[in-house]
């Protein structure tokens, strides 16, 4: 068994003998060489690597998998700092800033095939896995649909967001977890409750996203903070402080139109006085909590477990 730190070195490894993306021509594959090779955490393959480490053991096909959702997770990135229009993504300029539109959308494509090309290498319980990835990727897209119309309503409910945030961020990393499980033929509803263990994982990590991208330190986020405001993201945060706020709508409402410089500086200040941060860092601990009584349940010996419980901790505490 390996710990996160042991299994991602194992990923960096097979990822760079694969050498994904040694083509011509060099504009649309410089660009994926590009966003694969920046500082990433790796979450979602090391928790499909961790997932067959309950059940079993690491096998060519677990790597082929993880492979395929690293690469998924990248393409999504690529195609969601279009959508959001965000400059940076971990700590380097985003892909369409730097080599622009044409290069995002396309390279974002040809990470996609480059995935399903991984799954087609898949020898054992291949059905199962694409069945799982394809209800996932679609998920994603729905779940990013989402994201996007929320920006343009003020009256979505904290319901409505945590279902978007199940779909664009909490199915991924629940899948993961659930490919590298089938992979280790582990039994139907062990495979379920690691399953419901990454969803409830993933909502607390999408919190903590928000929450990052709201407050905090720039410098260690890779992202621009502040971003969520500037787009009326329907964060946790903000639905919140709108539902906090509704006796005195006007000074919130003033700010979900404005784009001045001040928008991010005044809408923290609503949200510090509205102590949303706070409800938001309660809601984080739910969810973690739900996770690991999720991952309790699994009938394993608690050491097999261990290793996920030490990657949940350390999401958890992220700063970036
Ligand atoms: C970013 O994912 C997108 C979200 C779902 C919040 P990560 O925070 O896992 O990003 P990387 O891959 O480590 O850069
Ligand atoms: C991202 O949500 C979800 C997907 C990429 C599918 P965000 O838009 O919050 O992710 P970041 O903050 O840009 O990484
Ligand atoms: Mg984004
Ligand atoms: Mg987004
Ligand atoms: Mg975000």
């Amino acid at each position: 068994m390996h710990s996160f730190k042991e299994i991602v070195a194992l990923f960096e490894d097979y990822i760079s003998k694969e050498g994904l993306f040694d083509r011509s021509p060099e504009n649309l594959y410089e660009p994926c060489r590009y966003i694969m090779s920046l500082a990433a955490k790796r979450v979602r393959p090391a928790l499909c690597l961790m997932g067959s480490e309950v059940f079993g053991d690491v096998n060519e096909d677990s790597f082929h998998s993880a492979a395929a959702i690293e690469l998924f997770h990248n393409f999504t990135l690529i195609h969601d700092d279009i959508m959001d229009e965000a400059p940076l993504r971990r700590g380097n300029a985003t892909v369409h800033t730097k080599y622009g539109l044409t290069a995002g959308i396309l390279s974002g494509d040809i990470m996609l095939i480059r995935a399903y090309e991984e799954l087609a290498k898949v020898s054992k319980h291949q059905a199962d896995v694409l069945h799982l990835f394809n209800t996932t990727a679609r998920e994603v897209c729905e779940g990013q649909q989402l994201d996007m119309d929320f920006e343009k309503r003020n009256d979505v409910s904290v319901e409505e967001y945590i279902n978007m945030i199940a779909l664009k961020t909490s199915v991924l990393l629940a899948c993961s977890l659930k490919m590298g499980a089938l992979l280790s033929s582990a039994d139907k509803t062990d495979a379920d409750q690691l399953y419901a263990f990454g969803k409830n994982l993933g909502l607390a990590f999408q919190l903590q996203d928000d929450y990052l991208d709201a407050f905090g330190d720039a410098n260690k986020v890779g992202k621009q903070v502040g971003g969520d405001i500037k787009a009326n993201k329907k964060t946790f945060l903000l639905i919140k402080a709108i539902e906090l706020t509704k006796d005195n709508p006007e000074r919130i409402g003033q700010l979900l139109k404005s784009d001045a410089d001040t928008k991010v500086e005044e809408m923290l200040d609503v949200y510090k006085e509205a102590g949303v941060d706070a409800l938001c860092r309660t809601l984080i601990h739910e969810y973690s909590e739900k996770a690991f009584k999720s991952l309790a349940a699994i009938n394993v010996e608690k050491e097999r477990t261990a290793p996920l419980y030490g990657l949940a901790t350390y999401l958890l505490q992220r700063d970036k």
